[in-house]
């Protein structure tokens, strides 16, 4: 069993790692420091950055130690993961107005080095075409950030979707409806989102799955222990060699570790 300097480490059956941290800020400390390091070392890194409440922390902790320690993002390109469809970019609740309130107003990221979804848009198809265009002439993404769904979906890549999708538009599930409406502070009507699709989850150069929370410990534990497929698309990521699944002792807590070496 390889022991993580910071944190519990199991490794089942995987290529991906599994870390498990004591509590929220610390697993938020380290996936900020991971995202700093990574930016460092590639100034020009492509950043795909979930929204939500997992990740909220991270981005706090993450934008104040480049403000106080003067670490240049400007060279980086960001992409959104995924979008609400029919929903403004301005609304507060959107992942485009999250992204802005989190990351880019606080790291003073130039408009030209970042690519959206736009919930709005009459031609979804070519929204979409022009996102993996974007993203291939990025030369790939060199990180993401997502965050674990209740119902294991990552990013608005529900159960049952097709893995060998690329951005697309897809119907939501009745759970991340009505997760989607706490993020909301005025009535909205949500029924589909837009979304980078499993083909660029798995291609991404390296991916933190993140989770935390009792509230997720039933979806981690499938994560690590149910066969994988597109009926929970976060069991796919056990095969993504450039994937850490970082999760909370809380989140991690139905975890079976007996068996695990
Ligand atoms: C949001 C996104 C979603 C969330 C997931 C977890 O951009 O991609 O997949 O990451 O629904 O949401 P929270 O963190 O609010 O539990």
């Amino acid at each position: 069993m390889y022991i993580s300097p910071h944190a519990n480490n199991y490794v089942q059956n995987a290529i991906m790692e599994l870390k498990v941290f004591a509590d929220y800020t610390s697993l938020s400390e380290t996936i900020a420091r991971d995202i700093i390091s990574l930016v460092q070392q590639k100034p020009d890194a492509v950043l795909c950055l979930a929204t939500g409440d997992t990740p909220k922390l991270t981005y706090s902790i993450l934008t104040a130690r480049a403000a106080k320690e003067k670490i240049d993002f400007s060279a980086c390109k960001f992409i959104g993961l995924d979008e609400w469809m029919g929903i403004p970019s301005f609304l507060e609740g959107s992942c485009s107005q999250f992204l802005h309130q989190y990351i880019f107003k606080p790291l003073r990221i130039s408009p030209a080095h970042i690519h959206l979804f736009n919930g709005l848009v009459t031609d979804a198809k070519q929204e979409c075409e022009q996102m993996d265009a974007f993203i291939n002439a990025g030369g790939g993404i060199d990180l993401m950030i997502a965050g674990v769904g209740i119902n294991g979906h990552i990013g608005f890549n529900e159960p049952g979707v097709a893995l060998d999708n690329y951005s697309h538009v897809i119907d939501l599930d009745a759970s991340t409806i009505e997760s989607g409406y706490t993020y909301f502070t005025q009535p909205v009507n949500l029924s589909q989102g837009i979304t980078l699709g499993m083909q660029h989850v798995m291609a991404s150069k390296s991916l933190i799955a993140m989770a935390n929370g009792q509230k997720k410990s039933q979806i981690i534990k499938a994560a690590i222990e149910e066969e994988p497929g597109n009926h929970l698309p976060v069991t796919v990521l056990r095969s993504h060699p450039g994937c850490k699944m970082m999760v909370d002792a809380e989140a991690a807590a139905l975890i079976n570790k007996a068996g695990i070496s």
